[in-house]
């Protein structure tokens, strides 16, 4: 089949899985916010959540807090916390088994992408009488599942506000995605106070999965208005705040600014859908065991570069949503004249992207088709260069260590029956031999 019809098909397609409207939480935002759970579950009518979380988030002191605000408000409870990393339905299983054994009547996820993801299983699992398992794929809810809320405590994956879940099938080893509009949870709560504890590393590599949705929602060929407005407006507060967020933890702003992104994002992708970069980093996930942000970000970079001559409209507008050179210069004289508060010697430091845009002015009337083209080209790459300048400044590698050159044809071929299975409406249809030359470019 042609390129341009497999591209007009996938587009139909994607557009045929969004008609049915997607549930949209009911959102609680800021400082504190999480002490709105109580009130929120008595509005939903349930009695005892099960609060579904990992170690990780119960030894940052994260569930700590949530168990405090339900023993105030005698809320009885019961605590799963056994999610791993990319659960596998088989966690998710154990988890359902402890919903029923403590008698629970509702699920809240506190926790990032994997406790969210699994979250949504066992909501749904709880109402049907079927394995988790068969849940794979698309439209296998029959009913709106138990009371859930989600509560993210990383700023990435934008899972509170999307109609998707990616689950480990263990046996096969791979990420199975669940999809359907009844996934999204009755309400989020995101509340930036619970995300300061998060590491840098984790920072920065679940902010380049937010950035991952919205740069991929965008490219795709759906376009819907409201899509569009998301994904940029995500990011441009990623690019103003990831630095900030990954330098001070507890930067509160930063923090709240990182999470409104992911969740738009969320919301943006759940219609516009991912592409290529995901359903490669998905591949990275599965057989490497590498944080979901790492792999977005290996793989973002290297299909930035090709899509300049598929879509560089697209990215010229993305462009617009990074900081100019002037203006960052302008915030960090200003950091720089807090610091030199306490020491007198601090040199103004040299802006570190620096975003210069071409020169030559748009004008459609006296440009030719050739001119216009090179002059979006020429303004996609600027936002190229951002986005390895960003990676960079916030300690990510440029390349992936660990991909390996016999697993190469196993990658592209899993990713593309990801990409075109859904299928995700991407601005170009690749074949297993484009994605095997940029997955090489990815290598160290
Ligand atoms: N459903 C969706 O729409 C969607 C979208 C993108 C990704 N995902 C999936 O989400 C998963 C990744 O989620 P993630 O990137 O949020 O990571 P994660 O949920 O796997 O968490 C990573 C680590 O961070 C720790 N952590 C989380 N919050 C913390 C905090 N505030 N302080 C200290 N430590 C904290 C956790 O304990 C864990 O060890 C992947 O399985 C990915 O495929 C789902
Ligand atoms: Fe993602």
């Amino acid at each position: 089949m042609k390129h341009g019809l497999k591209r007009l098909l996938f587009s139909i397609g994607g557009r045929a899985l969004t008609v049915i409207p997607q549930k949209v939480p009911v959102l609680f935002s800021g400082q504190g916010a999480v002490r709105k759970i109580p009130e929120e579950l008595a509005t939903l009518k349930a009695g005892k959540p099960l609060i579904i979380t990992d170690v990780g988030v119960e030894k940052a002191g994260i569930l700590a807090q949530l168990t405090e605000i339900l023993k105030s408000a005698s809320i009885p409870y019961a605590v799963f916390p056994g999610i791993t990393p990319d659960p596998t339905f088989e966690v998710c299983e154990k988890a359902l088994e402890a919903l029923r054994a403590n008698s629970c009547d509702s699920v809240i996820a506190l926790g990032g992408g994997s406790v969210m993801d699994a979250g949504k299983l066992v909501r749904m699992g709880a109402t049907h009488k079927k394995p988790l398992a068969r849940f794979a794929g698309l439209l296998k809810c029959r009913n709106r599942g138990l009371p859930f809320i989600c509560v993210p405590t990383t700023a990435g994956t934008g899972s509170e506000a999307t109609a998707a879940a990616v689950i480990t099938d263990s046996m096969k080893h791979r990420k199975i995605t669940v999809l359907d509009p009844r996934l999204p949870p009755d309400s989020t709560i995101l509340d930036p106070a619970l995300t300061v504890g998060l590491p840098p590393a984790l920072t920065a590599a679940t902010g380049i999965d937010a950035l991952t949705h919205a740069v991929e929602a965008y490219c795709n060929t759906l376009h819907y208005r409201d899509v569009d407005v998301q994904a940029l407006e995500a990011t441009r507060l990623i690019f103003a705040n990831l630095p900030r967020a990954y330098t001070d933890g507890s930067d509160l702003e930063a923090r709240e600014n990182m999470l409104k992104a992911s969740h738009i994002a969320g919301r943006a992708f759940t219609r516009g859908f991912v592409g290529y970069v995901h359903a490669v980093a998905h591949r990275f996930g599965e057989k490497y065991h590498v944080p979901h942000g790492l792999a977005n970000a290996i793989a973002l970079p290297c299909f930035l570069d090709f899509y300049v001559d598929v879509c560089p409209e697209r990215l010229a507008d993305l462009a617009d949503m990074v900081p100019r050179e002037d203006t960052r210069r302008e915030d960090t004289r200003r950091e720089a004249k807090s610091a030199a508060v306490v020491s007198e010697a601090a040199a103004v430091p040299e802006a570190p992207r620096a975003m210069e845009l071409p020169k030559q002015e748009f004008n459609p009337r006296t440009m030719n088709k050739a001119e216009r083209r090179a002059w979006f080209q020429k303004k996609a790459r600027v936002f190229c260069d951002a986005v390895k300048a960003l990676e960079a400044e916030i300690g990510i590698p440029e390349k992936g260590d660990f991909i390996r050159a016999e697993d190469i044809a196993s990658i592209a071929e899993g990713a593309i029956k990801e990409a075109h299975g859904t299928p995700y409406p991407v601005p170009a249809v690749l074949d297993a031999d484009d994605l095997e030359t940029l997955i090489r470019k990815m290598m160290k």
